[in-house]
């Protein structure tokens, strides 16, 4: 995969890297309008998403929801079990976090971990730390589980006991670990760490370097990646194409999960596919999904 695609349309723009990580970005709002749409359909509960996600008038294919709707179910089944695994004693550092909203909603649920991560590029975060600080409905939850009144940090960042998000360019290893330090970041706990469609936008290089930096940083931690891989039938295609037209390469398209460069650092691994690990959910389908006929393709396998 060419990483320079688009660099003759931006010669008298901005540098090309600095245009590839403006649509890398741009996945953000891909992402997160998807998942907002999804959820304003039934395919599962999320009262924190309307606060930082506007509702698209576009209505997305049942295949683009059910997508998502198993994406974000598979990932928090398994945050779930590492939290009850280590009686919520860890921590979890989402990586790319975009607008996630897991740390609202694992709060509900009693299942805090003692610290709860989030970094993604300063861009991002100043527009999450805006969101938060403006809507009681997210910063209430922070506020209830700190010890002062007010929440710590600037435009890029915010602290507080349970909780931080910290604008921050996961290449750039060196001032990562210094700022999640800053925020009290602990390498002896239990870690979880999270990336969700976030290395494919790096190449695999960045990525190998990521891996090992945190297979090294941690007494004991455990990686969940959620990547797209085997882009080269009809519908990965497609994808890479709709998103070259955003503006965000997958960078690491062509890296197949299971060779992710770093991976033999980590202890078993397992990279099931979505076709695969779809029929489990069935249980937990929500009717929505449930009624429509069987996926023939899935978003990200
Ligand atoms: C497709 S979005 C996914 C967001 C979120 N994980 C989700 O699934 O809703 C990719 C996210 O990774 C972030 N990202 C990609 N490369 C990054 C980097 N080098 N440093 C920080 N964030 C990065 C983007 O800004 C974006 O928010």
């Amino acid at each position: 995969m060419a990483t320079n695609l688009r660099s003759t349309t931006f010669n008298s723009g901005p540098s090309s890297t600095e245009a590839d990580d403006e649509g890398v970005q741009g996945t953000c709002e891909d992402a997160s309008i998807c998942k907002r749409f999804a959820v304003s359909i039934g395919y599962w509960d999320d009262p924190y998403l309307q606060h930082l996600v506007r509702l698209s008038k576009e209505r997305k294919a049942p295949e683009i929801n059910r997508g998502y709707f198993a994406r974000v179910h598979g990932i928090s089944e398994l945050i779930k079990a590492f939290l009850r695994k280590t009686e919520c004693h860890c921590q979890i550092l989402n990586l790319g976090a975009g607008m996630d909203t897991t740390f609202w909603i694992l709060k509900d649920q009693d299942l805090l971990p003692d610290k709860y991560f989030e970094v993604d590029f300063p861009l991002i975060v100043t527009r999450k730390v805006h969101s938060i600080r403006s809507r009681p409905h997210l910063s209430k939850p922070i506020l209830e589980l700190h010890s002062e009144d007010t929440l710590q940090g600037d435009g890029h960042m915010l602290d507080s006991k349970r909780y931080a998000l910290i604008g921050a360019d996961l290449r750039d290893l060196a001032t990562l670990e210094e700022k999640l330090k800053k925020c009290n970041m602990n390498t002896q706990l239990p870690t979880l760490l999270v990336t969700e469609c976030v290395l494919v936008y790096m190449t695999p290089e960045q990525s190998a370097n990521l891996i090992k930096w945190a297979a090294n940083s941690f007494e004991t931690a455990m990686f969940i990646s959620y990547e797209q891989v085997n882009m080269d039938d009809r519908f990965g295609q497609i994808m890479i194409e709709n998103l070259r037209r955003s503006l965000a390469n997958l960078v690491s398209a062509e890296a197949a999960a299971a060779d992710l460069p770093g991976a033999d650092m980590w202890g078993p691994e397992c990279c099931p596919g979505l076709v695969s690990v779809y029929p489990t959910f069935q249980t937990s389908l929500p009717r929505a999904a449930a009624a429509l006929p069987a996926p023939v393709s899935l978003p990200v396998k």
